[in-house]
């Protein structure tokens, strides 16, 4: 905050009475002494270094009040080291390359072994990201951790926090399936925007391999695992990377796409106390969540790019969840886009649901394909159901 911004006016007498005389009734006194207050109150929290600041005084009033915004400071991923192709799963199941690459787009996919987690995952990614933003994990006041399958149920973006050492942030897990990150990215970008974050953490990440039924070919050719994240951090808010954002869920849907908990319910007064219950393995109506994401893609994109005062036209790169490559070819196909504007890697990965656009948008800037100043159309859509866009200027 510039030192004038800091040199807080407090109104004069006149401004405040309205009077020519300057004398002030006991209104006055009250109504000036509560302006008083509130304008030190504003200064405090800017010199806690909370990234708020005072940008307009007039003797008037304390006018305005200039919300920071964020920006992306850097990108990282974490991909598992082990990968099955087409063919692998070909040993599993009756299916064939041939079918899923037509149908899907999908050529391989990565899945955990051994020590991988979805903690160990997501650290990888968010060093990365840390490292490239320039920021120290100490310096963290956040991390959102977008996931639906955290390796304990409590969730795991506290285990990230400890396993990175970002010792003085809030950590928690954000559950909203395939749509996580990009509501993480919006979430994320709201509090800096309200004050007392500076750093914020968004990790996007799932390993699906573990409630993939193996022997249900509808289903296993399309999930892969993976973690990507970003790294925000405040800047002022003209110079704000979040342009528009539209975000729903319909749980009346739900039933399209599942991995349910079954099992008794606990009886804690009761021989057997502890139960047996589990959630089941994944469980979706393909044709029905194609027809809701062909829907409702290109429909959130122009809210958000409505959001933003913006057309199909100001798109640089379109980076959708990575499900499968006709439904990201329909969306590109609606608004006019040629291929060169659609970010797409669902051939290596497969759909690594809260994963899959932050490792879109890893590996696009990383090959240069995204640039600073490219005017990006994020989507995901999900399980929920769920489905959330933004317009973010990189
Ligand atoms: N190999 C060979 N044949 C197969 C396979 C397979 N892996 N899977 C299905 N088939 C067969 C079916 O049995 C069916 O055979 P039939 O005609 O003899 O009955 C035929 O192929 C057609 O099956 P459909 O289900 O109609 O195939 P479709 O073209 O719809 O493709 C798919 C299926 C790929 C699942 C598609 O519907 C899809 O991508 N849906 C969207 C999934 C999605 O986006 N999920 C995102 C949510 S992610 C999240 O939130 C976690």
């Amino acid at each position: 905050m510039s030192a004038a911004a800091r040199a807080v006016v407090v109104p004069s007498r006149r401004a405040v009475t309205g009077r020519d005389d300057g004398r002030m009734t006991r209104v006055d006194r009250q109504h000036l002494g509560r302006r008083r207050r509130r304008a030190s109150a504003f200064v405090a929290r800017d010199v806690g270094g909370r990234g708020r600041s005072l940008s307009v005084v007039t003797n008037a009033a304390v006018a305005a009040f200039d919300v920071a915004g964020a920006r992306i400071a850097g990108v990282g991923k974490a991909i598992p080291e082990k990968s099955l192709t087409n063919d692998d799963l070909s040993e599993l199941v009756d299916t064939n390359d041939e079918w899923i690459a037509t149908r899907t787009g999908i050529r391989k996919r990565h899945v955990i072994t051994g020590d991988e987690t979805l903690t160990s995952l997501g650290a990888k990614a968010a060093m990365q990201a840390l490292e490239r933003a320039n920021i120290a994990a100490e310096d963290l006041d956040l991390i959102i951790l977008a996931t639906s399958s955290p390796d304990d149920i409590f969730g795991s973006a506290c285990t990230i926090q400890a396993a990175i050492g970002a010792k003085k942030a809030l950590a928690f897990d954000l559950t909203a399936a395939c749509s996580g990150f990009v509501i993480g990215l919006v979430n994320g970008t709201q509090f800096i925007r309200s004050g007392g974050y500076k750093n914020v953490l968004v990790i996007g990440g799932d390993v699906l391999s573990r409630y993939v039924d193996w022997r249900d070919r509808a289903t296993c050719i399309l999930f892969g695992d993976g973690a990507g994240a970003c790294v925000l951090t405040a800047t002022t808010a003209d110079a704000c990377s979040l342009r528009g954002f539209d975000m729903h869920s319909d749980g009346t849907q739900n039933h399209h796409l599942i991995a349910q908990y079954v099992g008794d319910n606990g009886k804690p007064m009761s021989e057997g106390a502890s139960n047996n219950g589990a959630f089941c393995n994944i469980s979706m109506s393909g044709q029905d969540v194609f027809k809701f994401a062909v829907r409702t893609v290109p429909m959130t994109v122009n809210k958000s790019l409505k959001a933003a005062n913006m057309s199909a036209e100001d798109i640089d790169k379109l980076v959708l969840h990575q499900a499968n490559q006709r439904i990201i070819d329909s969306a590109a196909q609606r608004f006019g886009l040629s291929e060169d504007k659609v970010v797409s890697n669902i051939a290596e990965y497969g759909n690594t649901s809260a994963g899959s656009v932050p490792i879109a948008l890893c590996e696009a800037v990383e090959t240069g394909a995204v640039k600073e100043g490219d005017i990006l159309a994020f989507a995901g859509f999900g399980a929920g159901l769920t489905w959330a866009s933004a317009i973010w200027k990189f």
